[in-house]
């Protein structure tokens, strides 16, 4: 797509259908991707269908550019796998997948706070969430206890 095209994205929510381009997007955008653990089709769509989280994708031309998956613990809300096309950055799309994720995390849900767990060296995500509000914590580190390396 050419520089400075302005998009006319379609953001819905996610089809079974679009699992396969979602995991190419994911890929693209170099996400610390689970396929055989959380990410796998069996898992993301089990999570959406019992549990509160939500995932959008943006379609571009009929192509999924974006997604963006929104989930909480009736604690805290957490906007996961915030993705945009390489080819399509910059243009708005990051921020109005955040945005919608936020807005449900906070006027749906009710949640008094939300996070993003931000890896490595990103300075698209730190500046766009700094945007949105979002402060970084100084001293939290985060550990997990995973079942299998996959998950
Ligand atoms: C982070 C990401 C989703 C942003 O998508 P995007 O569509 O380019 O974002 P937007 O166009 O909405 O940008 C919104 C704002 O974020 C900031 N931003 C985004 N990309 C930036 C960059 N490369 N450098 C500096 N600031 C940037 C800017 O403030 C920008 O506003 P501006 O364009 O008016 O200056 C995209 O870079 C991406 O998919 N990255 C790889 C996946 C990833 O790391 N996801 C986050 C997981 S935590």
């Amino acid at each position: 797509m050419p520089p400075g095209e302005i998009l006319s994205p379609r953001i819905r929510e996610y089809m079974p259908a679009d699992y396969e381009a979602l995991i190419a997007l994911w890929r693209t955008c170099d996400l610390p991707l689970k396929p055989d653990g959380r990410d796998s089709r069996k898992r993301l769509e089990a999570e959406l269908y019992n549990g509160p989280g939500k995932l959008w994708v943006a379609e571009v031309d009929g192509r999924i550019a974006g997604a963006v998956l929104a989930t909480h613990d009736f604690r805290k809300g957490w906007i996961n796998r915030l993705a945009v096309d390489p080819c399509m950055r910059r243009r708005g799309l990051g921020m109005s997948l955040a945005g919608i994720a936020l807005n449900y995390l906070q006027k749906d849900c009710n949640l008094l706070i939300s996070a993003i767990l931000i890896e490595g060296d990103n300075p698209e995500s730190h500046a766009l969430f700094s945007r949105l509000g979002f402060k970084p914590h100084p001293d939290i580190r985060y550990y997990a206890l995973r079942n299998t390396p996959e998950a």
